[in-house]
C-alpha cells in the first residue's frame, strides 16, 4: 500500500468546531443483538446514542435462523459445549473467553425468555436442536427459523422504551475521532445528508460483518465491514482477518441473492445429494452432513467440481410437509418463492461467505487497544472462535460480550460525557487530480476478487494478485473525498479487503476455516497463533 493509502486518518475533512454536535455518555455503533444489548447495559445509569447505518432491523442478527447456542438440557454440561467450541477453534481459542461465554449463556437466554423472546418449548423448558460440531443438542430457537427476527424485535421494543436511548437510523458512522493521546472521543459520520459529530465517553463498536466483501453472502447489504476498518483507521489492532467463515448451503437460484438456508435442517437429517443424486458427504468425514462448516463447504465445492456443475442439492422429501412449514417457515416460504415443493424437489444450494471471525483485538472485558473504544460482536475478535466458530455460537457471542461491553463502559472511571475534554479537530484531505473509477463497479469486481482468490480454498500466486489488484484501485479511491455512503463504504471495503488477503497470504498453513492448497496442513510450531495487523505495522 502506499504511503497515503496506509496514513490517511480519516475518509472525509474534518473542523470539529463548524460540525453539527451531539454528546452521549455512551456511544453504541451498531444494532444487531450485540449493540442492543450493550445499549440496554450501559443505559442502566448513562445516557446512551445508538446510531445504525439503515435501520434498526438491518443486521446479520435479524437474518439469523439457526439459533443461539447454549446449555439449556439437564443432560449437556458447560465442559461438553467448551470442549466443542475449543475442538472446533483448532487449538487457538482463548480458553478464558470460551468458559465466560459458555458460562454466561444459560442466564442471559433466559433473560432474554423473560423479555418476552418466544423461543420455541418442549415440555415446559426451551427446545433445543443439533448443529454441525456440537456434541449435544444445545441450539435454542424461535419461531422455527426466525430466532434471529423475534429476538432482535424483543430487543429493538427494549431499547425503545428506556428513555436514556437515543436512537439515530440511517446514520452512516464513518470515522472514529481520536485526540492526541488516540484516546477514542466519539465519531464523525453522517446523518441526514450533513457531517455530525458525537462526542462520547466510551464508543461500542457493534457495527457487525463484512460478508459483502464477497459475491456470494447471506448477509445482509449493510455487512460491508466499515467498523472494523475505521477501528484500523484509528489505530485498533486487528486480528484474525484471514478467518472468514463459508457456510456451506445457501439457496443457489441463479440472479436471486443468496439465502441462508440453515445447518439446522442438516441437523434434523437433510442429506446433501450431488446432481447425479449421490449422498456423497461421507466420502469426505464421518461425520458427513454434521461435519465442520469448513469441511462441508470444501466438500461440496469438491462434489460441484466432479460433477461439473454450479451447486449440489439438500434433499428434505422424506420431512413431513406440515412439519417442514412450521418448523421452518422462512425456508419453506422462501422455497415456494421460487416454486420449489420442499416435499418433492431438491434445494439447490451451495457455499457462500458468512461470518467474519475476525476484528478489532478485545481482551475479556471487551477492550480495545485504544482507550475508550469497546468492541463487540462480529465486529470484534473475542478469541472465542479460534479459527473456526461453532454454530450458533455467535448470537451467544454477541449476547454475553454486549452486556459486558455495556458494562465495562458504564461503569468506568471516565463514563460521563460532562468530564470528557473535547479537542478540536481539524483534518484536511489533499486534492487528488488522479482519474476517478466508477465505485459501483470496483464493489462488484472486488467482491469477484475476493470469490476468486481469497475464497474457501486459496494459495499463495491468487492471494499476491488480489493484493496487487486491490493496490490498483486503491490508488484510484483511497485518494479521493466522498460526500455519501457508498463512496466511503468502497473505501472501507477495499482497506478490510486488502488486509484479509495479507493476513491470508502470511498464514502459510490450513488451521479452521483457512485453507491453503499449498500448505494443507497445519503447523503448529509456527502458526498455532493469531495474526494481529495495525495502521503502520
Ligand atoms: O445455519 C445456520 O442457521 C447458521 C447459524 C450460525 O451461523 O450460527
Amino acid at each position: 500500500m502506499t504511503g497515503q493509502i496506509e496514513f490517511r486518518r480519516y475518509l472525509v475533512d474534518i473542523d470539529s468546531i463548524s460540525t453539527h454536535q451531539l454528546f452521549a455518555d455512551c456511544l453504541v455503533i451498531g444494532a444487531g443483538i450485540a449493540g442492543l444489548c450493550a445499549a440496554i447495559e450501559a443505559a442502566k445509569g448513562r445516557n446512551v446514542i445508538i446510531v445504525c447505518k439503515a435501520t434498526l432491523e438491518d443486521s446479520n442478527t435479524w437474518k439469523a435462523q439457526g439459533g443461539i447456542a447454549s446449555v439449556l438440557d439437564k443432560t449437556d454440561t458447560f465442559e461438553s459445549h467448551i470442549a466443542d467450541t475449543l475442538n472446533t477453534g483448532c487449538g487457538i481459542s482463548d480458553e478464558k473467553v470460551v468458559d465466560l461465554v459458555v458460562r454466561q449463556g444459560p442466564e442471559l437466554i433466559e433473560q432474554l425468555l423473560r423479555w418476552g423472546t418466544e423461543f420455541d418449548m418442549a415440555d415446559g423448558h426451551i427446545a433445543t436442536t443439533l448443529e454441525g460440531g456440537h456434541t449435544h443438542p444445545r441450539v435454542a430457537h424461535a419461531h422455527g427459523d426466525e430466532t434471529g427476527r423475534i429476538i432482535t424485535e424483543v430487543l429493538i421494543r427494549k431499547v425503545r422504551q428506556i428513555p436514556n436511548i437515543k436512537i439515530l437510523e440511517n446514520f452512516y458512522a464513518i470515522d472514529l475521532l481520536t485526540n492526541d493521546n488516540n484516546d477514542c472521543v466519539g465519531i464523525i459520520g453522517h446523518d441526514k445528508r450533513v457531517l455530525q459529530i458525537v462526542w462520547s465517553a466510551n464508543t461500542i463498536l457493534g457495527t457487525g460483518g463484512a460478508g459483502q466483501l464477497y459475491r456470494e453472502t447471506t448477509n445482509p447489504e449493510v455487512a460491508t465491514g466499515d467498523g472494523i476498518a475505521m477501528a484500523y483507521r484509528a489505530g485498533a489492532i486487528l486480528q484474525d482477518l484471514e478467518f472468514m467463515q463459508f457456510h456451506p448451503t445457501t439457496l443457489y437460484v441463479a440472479g436471486a441473492s443468496r439465502a441462508l438456508i440453515t445447518e439446522v435442517l442438516r441437523g434434523e437429517g437433510a442429506v446433501l445429494l450431488d446432481k447425479n443424486g449421490s449422498a456423497f458427504m461421507k466420502e469426505y468425514h464421518e461425520s458427513a452432513e454434521l461435519a465442520p462448516r469448513d469441511i462441508v463447504s470444501r466438500a461440496i465445492l469438491a462434489q460441484m467440481l466432479k460433477t461439473k456443475s454450479t451447486h449440489v442439492y439438500l434433499d428434505v422429501r422424506h420431512f413431513n410437509k406440515e412439519h417442514f412449514a412450521e418448523r421452518f417457515p422462512l425456508i419453506n416460504e422462501l422455497c415456494e418463492s421460487f416454486d420449489i415443493d420442499v416435499s418433492r424437489d431438491l434445494i439447490p444450494v451451495r457455499p457462500s461467505a458468512h461470518y467474519m471471525i475476525g476484528g478489532a483485538k478485545t481482551d475479556s472485558t471487551a477492550k480495545t487497544n485504544i482507550e475508550n473504544l469497546y468492541a463487540c460482536g462480529e465486529a470484534a475478535a473475542t478469541g472465542l472462535h479460534g479459527a473456526n466458530r461453532l454454530g450458533s455460537n455467535s448470537l451467544l457471542e454477541g449476547l454475553v460480550f454486549g452486556k459486558v461491553a455495556g458494562h465495562e463502559a458504564s461503569q468506568s472511571t471516565k463514563a460521563d460525557v460532562s468530564h470528557i475534554k473535547h479537542p478540536r479537530i481539524k483534518y484536511q484531505i489533499p486534492h487528488s487530480d488522479r482519474t476517478r473509477l466508477d465505485t459501483a463497479d470496483i464493489r462488484n469486481s472486488l467482491r469477484a476478487l475476493m470469490w476468486r482468490n481469497v475464497g474457501i480454498t486459496r494459495s499463495a500466486r491468487p492471494l499476491i494478485e488480489a493484493q496487487e489488484i486491490i493496490s490498483f484501485w486503491q490508488r484510484y479511491v483511497m485518494d479521493k473525498i466522498f460526500d455519501g455512503p457508498a463512496g466511503w463504504e468502497c473505501q472501507n471495503m477495499l482497506t478490510i479487503c486488502q488486509l484479509m488477503a495479507r493476513c491470508a497470504q502470511m498464514r502459510e498453513e490450513s488451521r479452521g476455516v483457512h485453507f491453503r492448497s499449498d500448505f494443507p496442513n497445519a503447523d503448529d510450531e509456527n502458526f498455532k497463533k493469531h495474526i494481529e495487523i495495525s495502521r503502520g505495522k
